[in-house]
């Protein structure tokens, strides 16, 4: 009897859900001068929680495990098939597709942020700003794609996978489930992002008493 099963631990929501909003936050004040502090802090977020989830991926819970969705060549091409036929095969964690997305995401991630650091630290030159900013986009294009099959594998599954990665359940049999959500982790993750965000920069905020009318060159826009 199918019933409403434990998936996705808390850690890997939270992952999710932070990455999201540090990628979009990243993404979104990345043009301007004025936000890079923002933009530099959010993308030390998203290397930090990509950070977390490939250690995660190794020790967290079964549908968490790189393990549970590394597929084979022919698996993706048979679930892909098995899409066009409209009738896709069901998988509990993540499918063949969108595993994917999900590996690539965390490796255009991984890069995108390593080489942001190093833009910021002045040692990269153009090759490597120019690097960093096709990354973002190529991420920005997955991140589309991966948007749209999760849409998609709702539809015709008629299952809302994003209520799935916002509670965790799904419906299934008993012992595919599984048993800890690792509440705890979730909870310093989420603090120490958190701290982090209203910690960064550690100079703090312009004190009041700056008369900034005598600073010569105020921030411009680019
Ligand atoms: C991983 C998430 C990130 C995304 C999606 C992202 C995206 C972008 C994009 C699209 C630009 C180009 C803006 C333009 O047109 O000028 C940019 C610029 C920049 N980013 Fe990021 N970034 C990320 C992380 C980081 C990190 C971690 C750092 C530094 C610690 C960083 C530092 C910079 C700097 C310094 C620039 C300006 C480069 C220039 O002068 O053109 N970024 N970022
Ligand atoms: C904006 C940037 C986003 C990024 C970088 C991103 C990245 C990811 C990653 C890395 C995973 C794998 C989770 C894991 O196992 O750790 C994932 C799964 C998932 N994401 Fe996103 N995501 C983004 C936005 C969204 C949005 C907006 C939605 C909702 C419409 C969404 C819905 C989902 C769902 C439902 C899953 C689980 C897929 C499954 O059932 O196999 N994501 N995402």
């Amino acid at each position: 009897m199918n019933q409403h099963i434990l998936i996705w631990d808390i850690p890997t929501r939270v992952f999710h859900w932070l990455l999201a909003v540090s990628f979009a936050g990243a993404f979104l004040t990345a043009e301007s001068e004025r936000y890079r502090e923002i933009h530099v802090t959010l993308g030390y977020t998203l290397l930090g929680l990509i950070a977390f989830r490939l250690i995660w991926g190794f020790v967290g819970s079964r549908y968490a495990s790189f393990r549970s969705f590394l597929f084979k060549p022919g698996e993706i091409a048979a679930y892909v098939t098995s899409l066009l036929k409209a009738k896709p095969a069901r998988y509990i964690g993540h499918n063949p597709a969108g595993s994917v997305a999900v590996f690539a995401l965390l490796a255009l991630g991984l890069l995108t942020g390593l080489a942001g650091v190093i833009v910021f630290q002045d040692i990269g030159g153009d090759a490597l700003e120019e690097l960093h900013e096709i990354t973002a986009y190529a991420m920005l294009a997955v991140v589309a794609l991966h948007v749209a099959g999760v849409v998609l594998s709702s539809v015709m599954h008629r299952e809302n996978l994003v209520r799935s990665m916002i509670t965790g359940l799904k419906s299934g049999l008993p012992n595919e489930g599984i048993r800890r959500a690792h509440a705890w982790l979730g909870v310093i993750m989420l603090a120490v992002v958190v701290a982090f965000w209203l910690g960064y920069p550690a100079t703090g905020p312009i004190p009041q008493n700056v008369n900034v009318t005598q600073v010569e060159h105020p921030h411009e826009d680019d």
